[in-house]
């Protein structure tokens, strides 16, 4: 296979001179990646420290804690996953999907289908149900589903940022534990934006981004799981395929 790697041309009034670093300023009002918070941008012109240094772990302590906040959970496994919101996607599926699991993932815009893509590289057994773009699953059709698919994992997404549609949550947790499944949410584009509830909501696992609702830079993307999914991740027969992302290791 041959890959061609054509260079975008790139208009001179907007070359970035590497020397002066010279980033033009743009007000970014799209779902995201967003502007970064002054604060945010003023703590990033410190030097490192080392990941063992008292005030690293003091730092670490907090951002989870407000992790936890925003998220509206307890959970003590709430961390940040170093990459955009895709790694801690790719950081859900990898722990909690055993090969031949049955993931069931709810398809009503752009980002349905990257979770069915990654859970079939877990060698998931992937089932999808579909709405059009713009409408969302009601609790009828989640569990009309739960019954055809008895999936390990439902994974939904909280907002689709290609059409802006919000899903319901409320009551998804309940019919999940009747089924016996684990419930995954997609929560890039709501978290910081919409209030989520995780815990009420008996969400298990989830993941977000830092660029957007939360006003920073990418790199730094929120993931948690429930002690529910922790119990899956310690019954597991095989290894997590994915070293970087082993939440076990
Ligand atoms: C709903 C949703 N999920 C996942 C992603 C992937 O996040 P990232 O671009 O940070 O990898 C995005 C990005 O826009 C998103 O909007």
């Amino acid at each position: 296979m041959s890959l061609t790697v054509s260079r975008p041309k790139i208009n001179d009034a907007f070359r970035v001179s590497l020397q002066a670093l010279d980033i033009p300023e743009r007000l970014l009002l799209g779902p995201g990646p967003s502007n970064s918070n002054p604060d945010v941008v003023a703590a990033m012109n410190r030097q490192p420290i080392g990941h063992l240094d008292p005030a690293y772990l003091y730092l670490m302590d907090e951002v989870q804690s407000m992790m936890r906040y925003v998220w509206q959970t307890e959970n003590p496994m709430t961390l940040p996953i170093s990459g955009t919101g895709s790694a801690a996607m790719e950081a859900t599926l990898a722990n909690a999907v055993e090969p031949g699991d049955v993931v069931l993932v709810g398809i009503n815009g752009y980002f349905g289908n990257r979770l069915v893509d990654m859970a079939g590289r877990y060698r998931a057994d992937v089932r999808s149900i579909s709405k059009p773009w713009g409408e969302v699953f009601n609790l009828a059709e989640l569990r009309a589903a739960l019954e055809a698919h008895r999936p390990a994992i439902l994974a939904l997404v909280h907002a689709e940022t290609s059409t802006g549609a919000r899903q319901p949550l409320e009551g998804v947790g309940d019919l999940c534990r009747e089924f016996d499944c684990l419930l995954l949410i997609d929560t890039v584009t709501s978290m910081g934006g919409v209030p989520i509830f995780l815990d009420e909501w008996k969400v298990d696992m989830a993941y977000s981004c830092s660029q957007k609702g939360l006003s920073c830079p990418p790199g730094s993307s929120p993931f948690t799981m429930s002690e529910r999914a922790l119990q899956k991740l310690d019954k597991r027969q095989t290894k997590v395929a994915n070293w970087y992302l082993d939440i076990s290791l």
